[in-house]
Order: structure tokens, then C-alpha cells, then sequence
């Protein structure tokens, strides 16, 4: 408190992935590719999803939903680090700093629960398929995108007010690539306890789809083991597999991240939030959409349909 000039902070100054101008070079670059991909990728699934009849089903409508929210979570950090990269520039604004943690949040929370009502579509379908159209009826479906919506800006709303009634003193350099919440924490000169409970309760919420996805998965291949059919059992191993593998990842590096002391994070965590941030959007359409014949099928289409015009 005693440095005076508190809650005078107009900008923020973002350190990097790693501090270091050649790892950040090669980080601009990197991200320079993943981005186009990650727009163009969850771009041509909501399109080959809307462009077939055939993939109107709710399974195909929470995976547009999910290619939606990864367009959007992908922007809120990598424009900005480019620009900033490009123009030689490390400041954010204070609000566009808090701008950045509530979409960060709240769209990671909804991505994190879209997972899971994408987990139990296929737990219904497998597990009760005579009743898989009475249970994810169209109404269904919209609740539980409105939920996944409502809880992920509910969750950052109650951050971003926490963080914006902090302090700020004369320390402005923030230990990541864009406006974390813990990085933001540290650098406040007001007590912080009660904020950082509630991340931890935030993380909590943000993780309760992940028990929701392992009784799901859990679900489909104790049906799938009743029926022996080894070209199903693999099937399924398959498909599940990947997804299980983007989900640890995902779940891995949020809770890695966030469950530990506040004191323990410093500037080499940033290479961590890449992973979550930057390389799980891009990678979510390519493992849900890939192993998939319909939706190849789709997008092959779309292809065609472009090339005879
Ligand atoms: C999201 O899911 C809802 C409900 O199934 C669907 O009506 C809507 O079109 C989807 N939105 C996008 C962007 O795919």
C-alpha cells in the first residue's frame, strides 16, 4: 500500500509466454498458424453442420456449439498478442485487461460444460438408445447450451467484479501472455483471501463437467462391453479414446494451473495456459470431427458444393 499511486493503473504491461524475445518468436509464429486454423477449422464445422440435413441432430448441434464458443475463446487472447507482438507494444488497457479475464472465463466454463452435455449425449445414445429422442428433445438441447452460457458469465462476472474492486499499486507487469486471473491476484496490493477462495470455488465450478464426462464415458463402455462385438468395443475405444485425451488435456492444465498456492505461479506457468488457451480450441474440431464418417462426408460436400459453383 505504501507506493502509492494505487488504483491509478490506466495499463498493464503483459510479459510474455516466457520473457525471453527468441521463445517469444517463435510463440508469435506459432500462434500466427494456430490461429488461422482454429478459425478456419471450427469455422467449416458449423458450416458443414448447418449445410447437412443429416447432421441435425443434437450430437452435431452441441459440437457447433462447441466450434462457436472456440472461435470466440481463441480471439479473446491471440489478436491481441500478435498486434502487440507486431507493433513492438506489451500494454493492455486496465479494461481491456478485465475484458480479457471475463471472456476467458466465462468462455472456458462454457466450453467446459458443452464437454460434458456433448459426454452424456453420447452416454444417452449408447446406453438408452430407445429413449435417446425423448431425452435430448430440442428443448433439451437449448437448455443445456443456455446453461453452459448462464454458468460460464456467471462465474466470470463475479471474478471480473472481484478483480475491478481490487487495488493496483505501482507493479503493473503481468506474469503471462494475457490477463490471467492469478497473475492479476499477485500483482493487487489489496488482501486477496477472499478472492482467491473464490477462484478456488471457480475452478471447482469450472471442473464439476469433468465428473459428468468420466460417469458418461464410464457409461458407454460398460454398454459397450455387454454387447460383444469387437468392432464396436473398438469403435468406441477409439472415439472415446481421443476424446478422453483433448478432455485430460483440457481438465489437466486448467486444474494444474489454478489448484495449488497462489505463491507457488510465476511467468514458466504461462507456458501452461498455451495449452488450454491456444492448442485445445484448435485441436477440439479436428478430435471430434475427424474420426467421423458423417461428418467428413459433410465437408467433403461443402467442398464440392463450392468447387461447382
Ligand atoms: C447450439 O445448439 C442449439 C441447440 O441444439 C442449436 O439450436 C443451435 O443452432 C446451436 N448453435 C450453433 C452456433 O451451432
Amino acid at each position: 500500500m505504501g507506493e502509492g499511486n494505487q488504483s491509478s493503473v490506466l495499463e498493464f504491461i503483459l510479459l510474455g509466454v516466457s520473457g525471453q524475445q527468441e521463445q517469444e518468436d517463435i510463440f508469435f509464429i506459432l500462434f500466427l498458424f494456430i490461429y488461422p486454423i482454429t478459425l478456419i477449422g471450427n469455422l467449416l464445422i458449423i458450416l458443414a453442420i448447418y449445410s447437412d440435413i443429416r447432421l441435425h441432430s443434437p450430437m452435431y448441434f452441441l459440437l457447433a456449439n462447441l466450434s462457436f464458443v472456440d472461435i470466440f475463446f481463441s480471439s479473446v487472447t491471440i489478436p491481441k498478442t500478435l498486434a502487440n507482438y507486431i507493433m513492438g507494444s506489451k500494454a493492455i488497457s486496465f479494461g481491456g485487461c478485465l475484458a480479457q479475464m471475463y471472456f476467458m472465463i466465462s468462455l472456458a466454463n462454457t466450453d467446459s460444460y458443452i464437454l460434458a452435455a456433448m459426454a452424456y449425449d453420447r452416454a444417452v445414445a449408447i446406453s438408452r438408445p430407445l429413449h435417446y429422442t425423448i431425452i435430448m428433445s430440442p428443448r433439451a438441447c437449448v437448455l443445456l447450451v443456455v446453461g453452459s452460457w448462464v454458468i460460464g458469465n456467471s462465474n466470470a462476472l463475479i471474478h471480473t467484479l472481484l478483480t475491478a474492486s481490487l487495488s493496483f499499486c505501482s507493479k503493473q507487469e503481468v506474469a503471462n501472455f494475457y490477463c490471467d486471473i492469478v497473475p492479476l491476484l499477485q500483482l493487487s496490493c489489496s488482501d486477496i483471501q477472499f478472492n482467491v477462495k473464490m477462484m478456488y470455488l471457480g475452478v471447482g465450478v469450472f471442473s464439476v463437467p469433468l465428473l459428468c464426462i468420466i460417469i458418461s464415458y464410464i457409461r458407454v463402455f460398460s454398454t459397450v462391453l455387454k454387447v460383444p462385438s469387437t468392432k464396436g468395443v473398438r469403435k468406441a475405444f477409439s472415439t472415446c479414446g481421443s476424446h478422453l485425451t483433448v478432455v485430460s488435456l483440457y481438465y489437466g492444465t486448467v486444474m494444474g494451473m489454478y489448484f495449488r498456492p497462489l505463491t507457488s505461479y510465476s511467468l514458466k506457468d504461462a507456458v501452461i495456459t498455451v495449452m488450454y488457451m491456444i492448442v485445445t480450441p484448435m485441436l477440439n474440431p479436428f478430435i471430434y470431427s475427424l474420426r467421423n464418417r458423417d461428418m467428413k462426408a459433410a465437408l467433403g460436400k461443402l467442398f464440392s458444393k463450392r468447387t461447382t459453383l
